[in-house]
């Protein structure tokens, strides 16, 4: 399977959010081979955006969440309170969470437990900068956030690499480097969640993709799936990789 994640950001209020969860269905639409999709709008668009993607192939996901459940949080939003609002998955440890409000991986790691606790599904990204040693960085973002996590038998966990210097540059990585880099990903989450299965893991790509570079990661076995940042939100390109992720399923179908 594939999955394709819309992440909004602040780009978006919610009668655009409800416009663009619109098209996005219309773009699914006679579709034969679909990947999954999740749409991820601000929180003050999951209410409307949920009528929208209500029954239809699309899931709701949120771009943050706060590990506690209830209490004196001023401007926080709980797992729950997502899970009542039809939310199915959040995107966690993104690296603008992490550069602009501090988020560690002590945090990323308390807020999976809290998603997976209530259902959702987490989408925990990580990635290097350019100064980093790519490997080295990741593997300590993931020690750090999936310390004693140990999921039950039908919950998963999708991991982002998004390479801190490809996200919103127009730079993406090298389909080759993202497979390499998902191939350690793989077998470092296999060995720090023991016994995880593999259909439990996905992981995905993320970092400038847009219409035309998104066959080329699809394509990859290695590749679950992408997130999409700036392309998500010009309906045309987010088309088009609709488009790419199908076509890579129904050439494998065939
Ligand atoms: P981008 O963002 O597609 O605009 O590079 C990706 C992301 O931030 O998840």
């Amino acid at each position: 399977m594939k999955t394709i994640i819309a992440n909004w950001k602040m780009n978006v209020g919610s009668r655009e959010s409800v416009a663009l969860a619109r098209g996005v269905l219309l773009a699914l639409k006679g579709k034969k081979q679909l990947p999954d999709v999740v749409v991820c709008p601000p929180h003050v668009a999951l209410g409307e955006v949920r009528k929208i993607v209500a029954r239809s192939h699309a899931a709701l996901g949120a771009q943050n969440v706060f590990w506690e459940e209830t209490g004196a949080f001023t401007g926080e939003t709980s797992t729950r309170m997502l899970a009542e609002l039809g939310v199915s998955h959040v995107i966690l440890g993104h690296s603008e969470r992490r550069r602009l409000f501090g988020e560690t991986d002590e945090a990323v790691g308390k807020k999976i437990v809290a998603a997976l606790s209530a259902g959702l599904v987490p989408i925990v990204c990580v990635g290097e900068s350019s100064t980093d040693n790519a490997r080295e960085f990741v593997a300590t973002q993931l020690r750090g956030a999936l310390k004693g996590l140990h999921l039950r038998h039908k919950e998963r966990i999708l991991v982002a690499y998004e390479p801190v210097w490809a996200i919103g540059t127009g730079v993406a990585a090298q389909p080759a480097d993202a497979v390499s880099m998902h191939a350690f990903i793989r077998s470092l989450v296999a060995d720090l969640l023991p016994g995880v299965k593999a259909s439990q893991v996905s992981i995905l790509y993320g970092g400038s993709v847009d219409g035309a570079n998104a066959y080329a990661f699809l394509r990859e076995d290695e590749v679950d799936g992408l997130l999409v940042g700036g392309a998500s939100v010009k309906l045309s390109e987010f088309g088009k990789i609709l488009e790419a992720a199908v076509s890579v399923l129904e050439a494998r179908a065939a």
